[in-house]
Formats: C-alpha cells, structure tokens, sequence
C-alpha cells in the first residue's frame, strides 16, 4: 500500500503543575541533585494532583489535538491509550475516557507495551485507517507513574513524572505529508528486568504483595540502560530504512525521554546532531508512554517542529518493547 496512508493532524498535552525537583527527594531520600542530573538529566518532574488520572489528563490534552484537527469528539471512530499506568484493572482507561469526550462514535481500548505505548498506537492507528476503520484514530499515550512507584525507594522515584500527551491520526497525506514507516517489536523473555510483579492475577492484590512493596516498579538498570541503547539503535534504523530516508535528512528527533545518556547514544548511533535531537527529560523526568507526544508538543509550541520537517520519533521500554516512526511532518 502507497505511504502516507494517514497524518497527525494535531497534538495535544497535559502536564501537572506539582513540580517535584530534585532537592525535594534530597530531603527525605539518601540522593543528590548532582547524583540524579550526572546519571539521568533529570532535574524535576510533574506529579499529578490526587484527582488528576491519566483518564482526565488524556481528557484535557485532548481538547487542543481536536481542535488543531479540525474535529470534534463525536469524529473519532477509535481511542487508543497507551499506559502502564490505567485509571482501573477493568474497564480500559480508554472507555473511561471515551465517556468524559463524548466520543460515541469511537472504539475505544487500550494498549501495554510501556514506554514504547505511543509508537505502538500509532502504529495501530495507522493500521487501522488502511482497513477502513474510520479517519479520525485519538492516540494518547498518558501515565500517573507516581501511584506505581515506590516513593520510598531512591532507584526508582526519582525517575518517573506524570502527565498526557495525545495526537490525532488521520486518513490520508496532508499536503502529502504524513507516516512514511514504522516499526516496532518485543522481546517477552526480558520481562522481569522492569516489572511490576505483584498486584495482577498472577499475584493478586494481597496483605503479603503491599507489605513486600511488590505492587510498585522494579528495575534492573543497569540492565534496562544496555539493551535501551541497544534496541533504540535498532529502531532508529529500522524506521529510517523504512522510509526510504538518510539519517542526514532528519531535522528531528524526538526520542523516549528516559536518561540523556541513553538519548545521546541514540542519537550518536542514528548520526542525528544533538541540536536536532527533542529534550525534555531535564523537565518531565520520564513519563513512559507520554514522553514522546509530550516532546512532540513541546517542540510544536517551542517553533522547533515545522511543517515538512522530517521527524523520527524513537523509544524503548518495558516488555521489553521497542518501536519507531518517520513522519514528514
Ligand atoms: N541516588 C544516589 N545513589 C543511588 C540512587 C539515587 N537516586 N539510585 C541508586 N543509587 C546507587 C545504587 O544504590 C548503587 O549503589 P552501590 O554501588 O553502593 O550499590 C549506585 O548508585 C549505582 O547504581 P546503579 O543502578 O548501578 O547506577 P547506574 O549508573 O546504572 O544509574 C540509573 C542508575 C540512572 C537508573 C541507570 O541505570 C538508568 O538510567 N537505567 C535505565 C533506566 C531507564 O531508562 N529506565 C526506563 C526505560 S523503560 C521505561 O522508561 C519504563
């Protein structure tokens, strides 16, 4: 099938006003600034209000990506959330979401695979146009990270951040720009490196699983950190060969915001200069599903995503799970 088949014709974002830095963990944790800013370029993030959830996040950052489209609600003929952090174990945030939008028309479900999340569902989407399943698709990809980390423990908290991010994806080229490739893929056997082992039906919510912390994140990073490069790397090729593209020709980069050491190999990897590369990390901390469409419209509002550019959107995660795009954008 002739590429582009669909677009993203707006963006939307929602980031929560708690700023969290590093010297608030200073203070109750055994951490630094200089430690957290020398291994991950992190310097705050956004922690989400206790009523705030990623449903009513998606919800308010949709307002602006329908709008920038030219649609209203009732448009949409699917909602894809992408979170590892949903509102509910059952129904899908998606359907809570579809409710607050009014969005009757639409198919609504959400997807795991991580940090990866927005890839993945744009991946989805466009799919999904080119099967003729409507011309709006609503792609969020939207975490409250901080009710699944352990606040307690340093390795972990001082990482993740909140907040929404949501394109919409539409039918056909604009201009005849639009997805030019994707690319995504997994590797289950590397599941325990980042996890959550307690609280599902393997392990259900239990006295035991709250008292040994297992309903909360654990990682292996060091572990994480080699295969992030390692895979991001494969993907940035990947999608680039897809498109039919030259590593040179990217004027845009917009990598998952993990840790700037694993962005700046990534970008060394992809040969993509560094003054073409999208950072947010030093803001958000790592928001796993909703860093890369919150960078998105970080750059849109900042005048470093224009009309035409070339963009590669790169990321890793959980699962493990590891995806990319190109957009002409
Ligand atoms: N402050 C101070 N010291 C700390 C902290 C902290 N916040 N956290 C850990 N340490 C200590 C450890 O206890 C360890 O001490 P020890 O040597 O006495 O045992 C020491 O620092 C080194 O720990 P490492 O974990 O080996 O440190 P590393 O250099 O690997 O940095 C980090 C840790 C930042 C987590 C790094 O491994 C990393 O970024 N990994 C990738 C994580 C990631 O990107 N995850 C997300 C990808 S998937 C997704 O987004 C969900």
């Amino acid at each position: 099938m002739q590429r582009p088949i669909a677009h993203i014709a707006g963006l939307g974002v929602c980031i929560p006003t708690r700023v969290v830095t590093n010297h608030d963990f200073a203070e109750r944790l055994e951490t630094s600034d200089q430690w957290i800013v020398e291994r991950t370029g992190i310097k705050e993030r956004r922690f989400a209000a206790a009523h705030e959830t990623v449903s009513t996040m998606a919800r308010d950052a949709t307002a602006a990506a329908l709008a920038r489209a030219g649609i209203t609600a009732k448009d949409l003929s699917a909602i894809i959330v992408a979170t590892a952090s949903p509102d509910r174990p059952l129904p899908s945030t998606a359907c809570l979401l579809q409710a607050q939008l009014g969005a009757e028309n639409a198919a609504a479900f959400d997807i795991a695979a991580a940090c990866s999340g927005f890839i993945y569902g744009i991946t989805i989407a466009e799919g999904l146009i080119a099967t003729g399943h409507g011309d709006h698709i609503l792609v969020v990809g939207g975490e409250k990270l901080t009710a699944i980390t352990d606040q307690n423990d340093r390795s972990t908290a001082i990482l993740f951040g909140d907040g929404a991010g949501v394109a919409v994806v539409s039918k056909g080229a604009r201009d005849g720009r639009g997805i030019l490739s994707t690319f995504f893929k997994s590797d289950g056997r590397l599941a325990d490196l980042l996890t959550i082992p307690g609280g599902g039906t393997a392990d259900p919510i239990s006295e035991k699983v709250v008292a040994e912390r297992s309903h909360f994140m654990r990682m292996a990073g060091r572990e994480v950190f080699k295969h992030a490069v390692l895979e991001m790397a494969e993907a940035c090729d990947e999608a680039i060969r897809r498109a039919g593209v030259k590593p040179e020709e990217i004027d845009l980069m917009v990598p998952h915001q993990a840790n700037i050491r694993i962005i700046d190999a990534t970008a060394k990897h992809a040969n993509v200069p560094l003054e073409k590369v999208m950072v947010t990390v030093d803001r958000y901390g790592n928001t796993s599903a909703a860093s890369i469409p919150m960078a998105l419209a970080d750059a849109e509002a900042s005048g470093r995503l224009k009309p035409g550019m070339l963009v590669l959107l790169v990321a890793f995660g959980a699962g493990f799970t590891w995806g990319s795009t190109v957009v002409r954008w």
